[in-house]
């Protein structure tokens, strides 16, 4: 008996000490390890008191993208700096300009806010990279696109190398918080190439801040959930209930929408209609987005699943949406039916991950809730002698992520399972452990 407990207690230690030096490092995300944002602040001429300067920031995350409303960038001036003019981006309050007599600033702040502007702004204010309303998407989705610029004229700031300073405590919502910077760095100063590809200019200076997402950081409730069946045992195994809310008439009526409700229009043109707040069909789960897996079929060297994405979201069309799923068997996937596919291996011997996206123009675009409100694919993947089995909820995906949420799985001993499969107890208490053990990697 007194073994028993001294091994349990001995296992405890260890988990603690585990998170413990995990939670002590800064925002990570295992299945993204080195993603990040970049700010690149490159001083392109001096002025008569201060300088031009482009900014670019660089999404370099593999599947975290900047989604509607867009970025928000915000920094401290470092002196008593102002911004004389911008292009491809605007601070979103002028702040106090009124000792300026004639032609006052843009902006005055001493910690101004900057978002992009819209598209169709006038071409007479607008820089390459601009003027996508602040949305970039992911480095893997879309390599052509994952950049984003302004342009500043900035005043009061010191006129050489040795009298500017950079801004400081730069902050980025995008949209929303989860995002931390680190200080500005002094780098090689960027190279330009002109657009006939036959000149190169150089900036005067470039500095670079980094700016790493947590999820722990977001404390996001969750957007996400996913459910599991199989061809072998009917039981559908349903997003666990309240995963994202709970449905209560009596404290929130009209928290969610019933799709039978005579009133369905009125409800989701009504007030709100705009607002980035979800309106929910009525559910257990009561989430946006429902990941669906289904093993669907099983051949002598082969076996198949199905996925389907579906959007209980009344109030949002989610254009390029993203979706990573881990399971062992990605190093052997053969097929991919209507989806595009990528393998993250960001720890190169370990190929398990993968990103599932649209077909451009086909089914890159998913849908409010409703009727179209779903996109679906199916994977074939060939079995590893060694480590296929259908016992233990294998075939079952160990996470899966929604444009970079984490999707909230159910609990391990409620998985579909083998008729007579002897040995649930030590899957469940092993299973529960591996899912704390990821919990901790996965929100740290
Ligand atoms: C940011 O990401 C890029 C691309 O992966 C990488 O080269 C760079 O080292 C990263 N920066 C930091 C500070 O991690
Ligand atoms: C400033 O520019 C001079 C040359 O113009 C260079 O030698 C020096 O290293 C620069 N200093 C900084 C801090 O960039
Ligand atoms: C930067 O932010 C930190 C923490 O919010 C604050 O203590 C510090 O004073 C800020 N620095 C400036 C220059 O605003
Ligand atoms: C600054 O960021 C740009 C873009 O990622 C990169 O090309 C450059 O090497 C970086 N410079 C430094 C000093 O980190
Ligand atoms: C909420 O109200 C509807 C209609 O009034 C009812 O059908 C439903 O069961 C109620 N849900 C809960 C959780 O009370
Ligand atoms: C989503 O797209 C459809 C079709 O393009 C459009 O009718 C609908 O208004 C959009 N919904 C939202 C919430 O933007
Ligand atoms: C990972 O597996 C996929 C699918 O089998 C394969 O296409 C890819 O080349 C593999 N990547 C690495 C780094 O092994
Ligand atoms: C599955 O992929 C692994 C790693 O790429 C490879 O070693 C193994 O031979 C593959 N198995 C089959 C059945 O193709
Ligand atoms: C199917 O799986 C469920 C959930 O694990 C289990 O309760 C049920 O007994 C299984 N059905 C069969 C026929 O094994
Ligand atoms: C644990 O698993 C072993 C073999 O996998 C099995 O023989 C044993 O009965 C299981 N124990 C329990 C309590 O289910």
């Amino acid at each position: 008996m007194s073994c028993v407990f001294r091994s349990l207690s001995t296992i405890f230690v260890a988990i603690f000490l585990f998170t413990f030096s995990i939670t002590s490092t800064e925002a990570y995300d295992a299945l993204d390890p080195n993603g990040n944002i970049t700010i690149k602040w490159d001083i392109i001429s001096w002025t008569p008191d201060g300088y031009v300067a482009v900014v670019t920031m660089y999404n370099f995350q593999q599947y975290r993208h900047i989604s509607p409303p867009g970025w928000t960038l915000g920094w401290t001036w470092a002196k008593k700096e102002v911004i004389w003019s911008m292009m491809g981006g605007q601070a979103t309050e002028q702040g106090d300009c009124s000792k300026y007599k004639t032609s006052p600033p843009h902006c005055c702040k001493k910690t101004p806010s900057i978002v992009d502007l819209l598209p169709g702004t006038p071409y007479n204010q607008q820089i390459a990279n601009c003027c996508k309303g602040g949305v970039i998407n992911s480095w893997a989705q879309e390599p052509n696109n994952y950049a984003s610029s302004f342009q500043l004229s900035v005043g009061a700031a010191g006129t050489t190398n040795k009298t500017v300073k950079p801004p400081k405590n730069f902050t980025l919502l995008a949209p929303g918080p989860g995002y931390t910077c680190g200080p500005a760095v002094v780098g090689k100063p960027s190279k330009f190439i002109s657009a006939d590809g036959r000149r190169v200019t150089q900036a005067m200076m470039t500095w670079n801040v980094t700016c790493t997402y947590s999820q722990f950081l977001a404390q996001k409730t969750p957007t996400c959930c996913v459910s599991l069946s199989s061809f072998y045992n009917d039981t559908i195994v349903p997003c666990p209930t309240c995963t994202c809310g709970c449905q209560n008439n009596a404290t929130h009526p009209g928290s969610c929408v019933d799709p039978r409700s005579p009133y369905l229009a009125s409800v989701v043109n009504g007030p709100g209609k705009n607002s980035l707040t979800p309106l929910v069909q009525c559910t257990k789960h009561m989430c946006p987005i429902r990941v669906h897996w289904h093993v669907k079929l099983n051949y002598k060297e082969y076996w198949r699943v199905k996925v389907t994405i579906t959007n209980f979201n009344y109030r949002m069309n989610y254009s390029q949406w993203n979706l990573v799923v881990q399971h062992p068997n990605f190093d052997n996937l053969t097929q991919i039916f209507s989806f595009n596919y990528k393998p993250l291996t960001p720890y190169s011997s370990i190929n398990d991950t993968g990103m599932l996206w649209g077909v451009k123009f086909y089914n890159d675009f998913l849908n409010q809730a409703g009727p179209l409100g779903n996109v679906q694919s199916e994977l074939l993947f060939r079995k590893d002698k060694a480590t296929f089995t259908f016992d233990k909820g294998w075939a079952f995906p160990r996470r899966i992520y929604f444009n970079g949420d984490n999707c909230v799985m159910p609990p391990p001993d409620a998985y579909p399972h083998l008729p007579n499969s002897g040995s649930r107890v030590n899957f469940s208490i092993l299973t529960l452990l591996m899912m704390y053990f990821a919990f901790f990697l996965l929100f740290e």
